[in-house]
């Protein structure tokens, strides 16, 4: 997920991962062993269907997700899909503020949203963008609350939450890899607007040019 215009999973907490703690130290770990890659757009067919289950924690696994933190830090990405760097698997990392403006750092393997019950869905409406829909927003309702079930790195299962900012970041990561782009939620005449914002803007990063 981009930006807003305005910035080691082991502990457990009630079955959900820590992913406030040393999240400079673990970001930047990450991103310097990676190597920053550019970004595929709208219309690449890499982003518009299922990625691939995860099958072998490896250290080739672990190089992707190198490479992903140091391209959603060249992108000034909130969060990042593989396939958003032209990768077929179910992979996404993230660096995330919450409403609260806590900061949330991790990865996710093979992620899977858990529905909520309908009492418990509270709509936020806010503004959303993509990096693979470089300089275009658009205001998306969303649930305030997610939690995607997955794995680590190591193929563990984990339990992430998030609320608001983070929330919609979780949902919006989780799409990408089953194949849907937040402008696929959108009306028709907000996808073409979001799509129109897009040909006028320049993206300040490197992107995959669509044959
Ligand atoms: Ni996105």
């Amino acid at each position: 997920m981009a930006q807003q215009e305005t910035d080691e999973q082991t502990q457990i907490n009630d079955g959900f991962v820590v992913d406030t703690e040393d999240c400079e130290a673990r970001e930047l770990a990450h991103r310097e062993r990676g190597t920053a890659r550019p970004i595929t757009v709208v219309g690449n067919p890499v982003l518009h269907k299922e990625c691939k289950d995860v099958t072998e924690f490896d250290d080739s696994l672990a190089a992707l997700i190198d490479d992903m933190f140091a391209s959603q830090k060249a992108a000034e990405g909130v969060g990042l899909a593989a396939n958003q760097i032209g990768v077929d698997l179910k992979v996404f990392v993230y660096d995330c503020p919450d409403d609260e403006g806590v900061r949330h750092t991790g990865v996710v393997i093979n992620p899977v949203l858990q529905e909520l019950p309908a009492e418990q869905r509270v709509l936020d409406e806010s503004n959303e963008g993509c990096l693979s829909v470089p300089t275009a927003y658009a205001e998306l309702a969303r649930p305030d609350y997610a939690e995607v079930h997955g794995q680590d790195a190591q193929g563990n299962p984990i339990k992430v939450r998030g609320t608001g900012y983070f929330a919609r970041c979780l949902q919006h990561e989780t799409d990408h890899l089953y194949g849907y782009l937040y402008i696929d939620r959108l009306s028709k005449r907000d996808r073409k607007d979001a799509l129109r914002q897009m040909e006028e803007g320049t993206p300040r990063y490197e992107t995959v040019p669509n044959a």
